[in-house]
């Protein structure tokens, strides 16, 4: 893109000031500019400043009923393993990892997933993960894809800890990194900010911006080429994720869902999660700050809290849903931040108070448009324990110390036992349960 493109493409969305430093800048800045505006596509812009003009809107939540989860165990439980056992036999089913986030709560400089969480070995979140996607696949004998999305910001971090770590043991050809997009930040009045004279600020369009960057890049094109039918989502800062489990792909497979979520009790009503909601026929994602403090502390006939369940973000989708979904419009979230800014003279200020928004959008705003939904439940304790904060709850203290019990309980199943605090760590290469563990030690046991 050249200058008169660039004005040319501005002046169509009535964001001109974007060039007003033009004549002081140095001919590098003036490339990195025209590369920023090449990738402001006037269409959005135009969305951005509709989302502002309408404003962050509150749904009403009030209609929403709990929605029917099951609670899969004995006959139920093996016939959904089984089904997923061939979903997973048959190379069907793919992981899909969103890995753009910007970390801010954890405060770690560095994409979250490069994070140290291995409590022996200091091992990356990207670890675990990465070998649990080997393990399950080296277990059905066939590969599993990884689709791994990150920013603009982590992306060449992300590649070199893989590349650094030969793939944590998986087939490069099988692990496919896309980036998501960025979206210009915003005045109150529509207006694009610099926040350095050739600079325009821009932010990750969110885990939403996923269904776009799945398709810009070819992943999804990859993802049919391969005959791919599910795909397992999960987020980056949860290393107790059991990737892919057969249970879970072979609900969603038997239930011809659409759009599958993992479920889990609420610690206390008033818990920040999502919950889900049935409308009639469609189901709804259902923010904690939408809630009212009536819905929240509901009990049902069984003395529970009728909407029990909330959303770790761990996701099942239909590939072909997935491709349905990548070319529609999604909704806008808006985030009112904080955003250096320069001033008519070209100097950057740090506002002391927020002065522009962000715009974000979720991947689970597409779950009304599934054709079919289904809802399982499991145990949060086992599954999800995520590194958000750097102190305090969620964060790696209370990660490292989950990983823990839930190894600890894997070998006091197999027989093994081990000294008080001493610390444990399993490579999921070596067992992704306390049956593997059991298998391998008998093994041993043998020789
Ligand atoms: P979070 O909502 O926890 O955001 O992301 P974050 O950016 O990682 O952390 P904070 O809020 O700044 O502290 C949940 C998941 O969605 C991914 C993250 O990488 C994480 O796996 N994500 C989030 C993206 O991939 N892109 C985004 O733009 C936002």
């Amino acid at each position: 893109m050249n200058y008169a493109e660039a004005e040319k493409v501005l002046k169509s969305c009535g964001q001109e000031h974007a060039l007003a430093f033009w004549k002081k800048l140095s001919k590098k800045e003036r490339e990195q500019l025209l590369a920023q505006i090449a990738t402001i596509e006037p269409k959005n812009i135009k969305y951005c400043q509709n989302a502002l003009a309408k404003g962050a809107e509150v749904p009403d939540s009030s209609k929403g009923k709990a929605p029917k989860v099951a609670v899969l165990k004995g006959k139920k439980l093996a016939e959904a393993v089984a089904a997923g056992e061939k979903e997973l036999a048959a190379g069907r089913v793919a992981a899909l990892l969103v890995a753009g986030g910007q970390g801010s709560r954890l405060g770690y400089d560095g994409p979250k997933g490069c994070y140290s969480i291995g409590p022996v070995t200091n091992a990356p979140l990207f670890y675990f993960h990465a070998r649990k996607v080997l393990a399950r696949g080296n277990r059905y004998g066939a590969p599993i894809p990884f689709y791994v999305m990150t920013s603009e910001a982590n992306n060449a971090a992300t590649v070199k800890c893989f590349e650094d770590n030969n793939y944590f043991g998986l087939d490069k050809k099988d692990v496919f990194f896309f980036t998501q997009g960025m979206w210009p930040g915003m005045t109150k009045d529509g207006k694009i900010i610099l926040d350095a004279p050739g600079h325009v600020f821009m932010s990750p369009d969110g885990h939403g911006g996923l269904l776009a960057a799945l398709k810009r890049s070819g992943a999804l094109a990859d993802m049919k080429k391969r005959g791919i039918r599910s795909v397992f989502f999960f987020q980056v800062d949860n290393p107790l994720v059991e990737i892919a489990d057969p249970a879970f792909i072979g609900y969603h497979v038997q239930e011809r869902s659409e759009y599958s979520l993992k479920l889990c009790a609420k610690r206390d009503p008033f818990e920040k999660v999502g919950v889900p909601m049935q409308f009639g026929s469609q189901y709804r994602m259902v923010e904690y700050t939408e809630m009212t403090d009536e819905q929240c502390k509901r009990k049902g006939k069984d003395g529970k809290l009728y909407f029990l369940y909330g959303s770790p973000a761990i996701h099942v989708f239909d590939r072909a849903f997935l491709e349905r979904e990548a070319s529609k419009n999604m909704p806008l979230h808006l985030a009112f931040k904080k955003i250096p800014v320069v001033d008519g003279k070209g100097c950057v200020a740090k506002p002391s108070e927020p002065n522009g928004y962000k715009f974000e959008k979720f991947i689970f705003d597409i779950l009304p448009n599934a054709k079919r939904a289904a809802f399982l439940a499991f145990d949060q304790k086992d599954e999800f324990s995520p590194v958000k904060n750097a102190e305090g709850a969620d964060s790696p203290a209370t990660c490292k110390a989950d990983l823990q019990a839930k190894w600890l309980k894997w070998l006091a199943e197999a027989g093994v036992s081990v000294k008080k605090g001493v610390p444990v760590e399993i490579d999921p290469a070596y067992a992704l349960d306390a049956a593997d563990i059991k298998r391998i030690g008998l093994c041993l046991g043998a020789e």
